[in-house]
């Protein structure tokens, strides 16, 4: 097990680059899969999610090389369309190759998908979705088998929620196809439009992604080799954010796109920070003692990102007053909450709502990270409290954060 030792209470300063963004390379690496070509892909985050998909691509029959953030794919030897349980277990991700899988074989199996331990998960309208694109699918206790006979339907399909994995999910079966396929209801986030350019970038004719509408032209074939840029990470920029808005300081975020992290900057400064946004750059300076706002309320895209969530919250337990937090996406992205109360934290929860009331100090305290925006809450925390703080699980960090420790290091923390 991995652990996090923190001696809190000084103020960070400094510049940081932000990676490339873990929920946009993750279906990219799906789709990397489909043009039975060479793909590489720059601006890749070296994550350990990230290197569970490059197992699924190697096992599926890729070549796959990384280096310096640049990873290469070879698809032109796939033999395989199964992803075996124990990698399937590694990453919620796993899920993402189901469509491209389809596309280049027409089966696949895989079972039940792995992740983050932040409640259920179900992929039903994933299933739902490929029922209606004319995939056979079977479940078994363990098992999902999905079969094309004929060809990939297209039409339209509403999902019933904007689901990031079940829209990119539907992108990456249809892109190659003979029909038209229109999604209503799709999720709207960033990383949807970069999977978008990416697909394009492959040859594909998709549209409107960003919006709630998403229209994608079947191609026939797509370009055998292609190079794309991955957009930087919005949560990563955020939760670094929130780091110096919680202990006082001055950051300035390179290799950000500011207008994806829109609602926390507009939170944070609400709660007293100055912050400064140019084209690709973010400046917050924070003289470390904030006022609560009435609350936040996680959304689907644009609103306040449930990813945000908890690395802002444990910003907020030291600040003036009482705030309300709604988490409406995920039932268990509260686990954070009991570890942020050993430190002295005054929270309160009933199911999805939260009052956090400021205190004037947090201590420092052994506590356990159980998902990966938890750890990163936690460190924020650490930070933040007076004495030592040992964060224990700290292997989810790297699930998300390229460097998260070395980071902060540059920034002036005491990170033992
Ligand atoms: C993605 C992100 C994750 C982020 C989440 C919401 C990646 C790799 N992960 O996860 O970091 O927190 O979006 O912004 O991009 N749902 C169902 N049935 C389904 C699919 C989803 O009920 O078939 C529910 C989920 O349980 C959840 C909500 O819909 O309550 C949102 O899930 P979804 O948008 O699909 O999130 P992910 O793609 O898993």
């Amino acid at each position: 097990m991995k652990k996090i030792e923190i001696a809190g209470g000084k103020p960070l300063s400094g510049n940081l680059k932000i990676q490339g963004a873990k929920n946009s390379v993750l279906p990219i690496l799906a789709g990397a899969m489909l043009n039975a070509g060479k793909t590489v892909i720059h601006n890749c985050p070296d994550l350990s999610d990230v290197h569970s998909a490059f197992k699924i691509l190697r096992n599926l029959g890729c070549d796959v090389y990384f280096s310096d953030n640049t990873v290469t794919v070879n698809s032109e030897n796939i033999n395989c369309s199964v992803i075996p349980s124990n990698l399937m277990r590694e990453t919620r991700s796993s899920v993402m190759f189901l469509g491209s899988i389809i596309s280049r074989c027409d089966e696949a199996c895989i079972s039940a998908p792995g992740g983050c331990n932040i409640g259920e998960r179900p992929i039903d309208l994933h299933i739902k979705a490929f029922r209606e694109l004319g995939i056979d699918i079977t479940e078994t206790d363990e098992y999902i088998y999905c079969k094309l006979t004929g060809e990939v339907l297209g039409g339209d399909i509403t999902l019933s929620f904007p689901s990031v994995g079940a829209t990119e999910n539907i992108m990456l079966l249809t892109a190659k196809s003979n029909n038209v396929t229109t999604i209503s209801n799709a999720a709207m986030e960033p990383e949807i439009i970069d999977l978008q350019n990416f697909l394009n970038a492959m040859g594909a004719n998709i549209s409107g992604a960003g919006t709630d509408t998403i229209t994608i032209h079947g191609v026939e074939r797509f370009k055998k080799d292609i190079e794309y840029t991955v957009i930087p990470d919005r949560i990563a920029a955020a939760t670094y954010l929130c780091a110096v808005a919680g202990t006082g300081g001055k950051i300035t975020l390179e290799n950000v796109i500011p207008e994806h992290i829109d609602t926390v900057i507009s939170i944070l400064r609400k709660m007293g920070c100055q912050v400064l946004q140019y084209d690709d750059r973010v400046t917050l300076i924070s003289g470390g003692k904030l006022k609560a706002i009435a609350g936040i309320e996680t959304l689907p895209y644009p609103g306040f990102p449930t990813d945000a969530q908890a690395p802002i919250m444990a910003a907020f337990c030291k600040t003036k007053g009482t705030a309300i937090f709604i988490e409406n996406l995920f039932e268990g992205r509260f686990k954070h909450i009991a570890e942020l109360k050993k430190m002295g934290a005054d929270i309160v929860q009933f199911k999805n709502t939260a009052a956090v009331s400021g205190v004037k100090r947090l201590r420092g305290a052994e506590v356990i990270a159980t998902d990966l925006r938890c750890g990163a809450a936690l460190v924020i925390a650490g930070l933040m409290a007076k004495g030592k703080t040992t964060v224990l699980s700290a292997e989810y960090i790297d699930r998300g954060y390229e460097s998260m420790v070395e980071d902060l290091r540059s920034l002036g923390a005491r990170i033992l």
